[in-house]
């Protein structure tokens, strides 16, 4: 297939465009490379023949409209997607997540392209006390972040039952691995807990996430956009449920570092309490997730110890300054 992937130098999305060419596949990635768009994230296959790159704005249906010819299949992963910066500055998010999920749906459409698959997030359904969320199971979204990918998701299924497009959309979990924006929990600690800098808990550090590696959620978009039923929603999730001072408390035991960096600092306003996904739909298609936590973790600490060179220029630069304003007064 010739699959466009928007969003292809962020974290997920580098990933995904390496894995695509792992299997035989071409690429044609989009990215407008805001402060979490890396080009050094798909360095190692800028040369590759059957990949292109195009810098544009999802939103901007002129510029990605002729990036469609010759597409099988557009995987929608750009996104505006840390949660903290939603609270703090939510204009960009509606204007992204729903936008330019619907101008994307209207390019596809255009250029007859087969498959459209919107990479979405577990996000969309809330906090869920026990049990976990069925696809069927209705979006009350917390955050402005979380809000604008469930806008997306409904352009998505509304683009479906309108024109008969070939729709489907993947809800992942909380994904970690390499080549991460140390914004997020896990990179932000490990790289704090190297520089022997503080780890910024929110509130009671109770909050409990259902983990993926970044591989194991690239296979389940792969296993939907390869054999998902089209209209259909499918959970894209680890199964690997802890709470934020249990990943911190591994966090500091792989780096060496002890509990006098924790810091509890004022929680997240709307702060989820627990995710958890039920992701036997997406088994039923063959998927399974192949890592465990506890392998996958150290791998993703080596990572970023072995690999400062990609980290520190990251947070000398734009970072400083989100920094100061997220948890200097926190
Ligand atoms: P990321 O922030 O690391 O990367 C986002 C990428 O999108 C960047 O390369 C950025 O330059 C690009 N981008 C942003 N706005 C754009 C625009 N208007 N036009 C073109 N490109 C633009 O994100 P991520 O963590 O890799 O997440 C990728 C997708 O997966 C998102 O849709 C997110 O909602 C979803 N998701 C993420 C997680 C997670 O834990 N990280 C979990 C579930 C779902
Ligand atoms: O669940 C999927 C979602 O996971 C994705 O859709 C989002 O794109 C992704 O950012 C992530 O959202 P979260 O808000 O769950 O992830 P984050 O890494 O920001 O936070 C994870 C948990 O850690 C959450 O309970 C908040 C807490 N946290 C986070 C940071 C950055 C802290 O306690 N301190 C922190 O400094």
């Amino acid at each position: 297939m010739r699959i466009l992937v928007t969003g292809g130098c962020g974290f997920i999305g580098s990933q995904f465009v390496r894995d695509a060419l792992e299997r035989g596949h071409e690429v044609v990635n989009v990215d407008k490379l805001t402060y979490a768009g890396n080009p050094a994230n798909v360095a190692d296959v800028a040369d590759d023949p059957r990949y292109t790159f195009v810098h544009a704005d999802i939103a901007d249906h002129g510029a990605v409209r002729p990036a469609m010819e010759g597409v099988d299949a557009v995987v929608n992963m750009a996104a505006e997607s840390h949660v903290d910066r939603s609270i703090l500055d939510p204009a960009a998010f509606p204007m992204t997540d729903v936008v330019g999920t619907a101008v994307m749906l209207g390019a596809a459409r255009d250029a007859g392209v087969a498959r459209f698959l919107q990479v979405s997030t577990d996000e969309v359904y809330g906090s869920i006390p026990r049990g976990a969320f069925k696809e069927t199971d209705p979006l009350t979204p917390s955050s402005p972040y979380s809000a604008s990918k469930a806008g997306g998701d409904l352009q998505v299924l509304a683009y479906g039952h309108t024109y008969g497009m070939d729709v489907v959309i993947t809800r992942g979990s909380n994904t970690f691995g390499p080549r991460q924006y140390p914004e997020k929990l896990i990179p932000l600690f490990v790289t704090n807990a190297l520089e022997d800098q503080k780890l910024p808990v929110y509130g009671d550090g109770m909050q409990i996430r259902d983990w993926i590696h970044v591989t194991d959620h690239c296979s389940g978009i792969f296993a939907a956009l390869e054999n998902g039923e089209t209209g259909e929603v499918y959970n894209v999730g680890g199964g690997h449920e802890a709470t934020n001072l249990h990943i911190t408390e591994q966090i500091l035991a792989l780096t060496g570092k002890d509990d006098r960096l924790v810091t509890h600092v004022a929680d997240r306003p709307g702060h989820d309490r627990r995710y958890a996904l039920d992701t036997t739909k997406l088994r039923g298609l063959g998927w399974a997730p192949k890592r465990t936590m506890d392998e996958a973790l150290a791998d993703t600490v080596a990572w970023y110890t072995d690999n400062r060179e990609w980290w520190e220029p990251i947070k000398s630069g734009e970072y400083r300054a989100y920094y100061d304003t997220q948890y200097g007064n926190r």
